[in-house]
């Protein structure tokens, strides 16, 4: 039996889908603009930090066709992720739902069973929120590297009238670094997102388009561990019986 529920709001749904682009284009522009240079040291100078200091990133994941180019597109996007940003956290601040993403006390020991749970230590999968605290622990992670990513970018941006922010990260060099270590973390984690997302829960991909989810299909119901009961038995056929909302 289907058992549709309002899962995310549309301003949520919006604004997940002009980040992911915002993010591709400001990620693949910065790393166009870093090919310019690809080392953080100044001439000279040893940065031990980067193992790979003087080796650009491979040609196919930049954009922006020239130096030039890539800086406009990246001055240009981070208006849009910024407004963008400001709007998905204030919706989250005034709906309560800053709730579904910010760990809290006895999530560390949820984070361990759903860990026994993908490892098969653990036969059921532990009841959550939205969210579990593995999925918790990611999306409450990324607003705040994006934090990191914007006051990093604007001490690089503007290091002699935004001093007062760039000696936050001790000089340009350290905020030239910090913003593109964040940008790595922050890629990384969204890969796993998505890859979690196709080989858990492809179902609340319909949550993150129309706003429904069905919960009968939920990782909880399906005991679903990454690509294990994609599909639960009888879902198919139960759902087909149900009558259309
Ligand atoms: C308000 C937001 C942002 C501002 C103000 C900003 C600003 C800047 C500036 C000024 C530069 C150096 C440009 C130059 O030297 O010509 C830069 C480089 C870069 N940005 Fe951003 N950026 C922002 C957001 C982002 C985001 C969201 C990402 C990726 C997720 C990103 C990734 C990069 C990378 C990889 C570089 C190259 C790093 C380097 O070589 O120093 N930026 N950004
Ligand atoms: C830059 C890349 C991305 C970032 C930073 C990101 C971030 C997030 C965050 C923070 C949430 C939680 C939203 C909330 O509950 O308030 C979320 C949910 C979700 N994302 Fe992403 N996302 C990214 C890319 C993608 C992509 C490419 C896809 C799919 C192709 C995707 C699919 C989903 C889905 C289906 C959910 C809902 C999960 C659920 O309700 O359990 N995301 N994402």
């Amino acid at each position: 039996m289907a058992e549709l529920v309002k899962r995310n709001h549309w301003i949520v749904r919006l604004t997940h889908w002009v980040n992911v682009i915002a993010i591709v284009v400001m990620a693949g522009s910065g790393m166009r603009i870093f090919n310019a240079h690809p080392s953080f040291a100044r001439p000279g100078e040893h940065f031990a930090l980067n193992p790979w200091e003087g080796h650009a990133i491979p040609a196919w994941l930049t954009f922006g066709s020239w130096l030039g180019g890539a800086r406009h597109w990246h001055f240009a996007m981070m208006w849009i992720l910024v407004a963008n940003g400001v709007l998905y956290i204030g919706f989250l601040w005034l709906h309560g739902e800053w709730r579904d993403i910010v760990p809290r006390r006895g999530d560390a020991h949820s984070a361990l069973e759903m860990i026994k749970f993908y490892l098969f230590v653990r036969r059921d999968h532990p009841i959550g929120g939205k969210h579990n605290a593995l999925q918790k622990s990611a999306y409450f992670a990324m607003p705040i590297l994006g934090v990191i990513i914007v006051l990093s970018g604007l001490a690089i941006w503007k290091p002699v009238t935004l001093g007062f922010i760039t000696v936050l990260f001790v000089n340009y060099k350290w905020a030239r670094f910090a913003h593109f270590a964040a940008m790595a973390v922050l890629l990384l984690l969204a890969l796993v997102h998505v890859f979690m997302v196709f080989a858990v829960d492809p179902y609340s991909l319909r949550s993150m388009i129309t706003g429904w989810y069905n919960r009968a299909r939920s990782p909880e119901a399906r005991n679903a561990r990454p690509f294990y009961h994609l599909l639960a038995p009888g879902v198919e056929s139960a759902d087909a019986e149900a009558p259309r909302p």
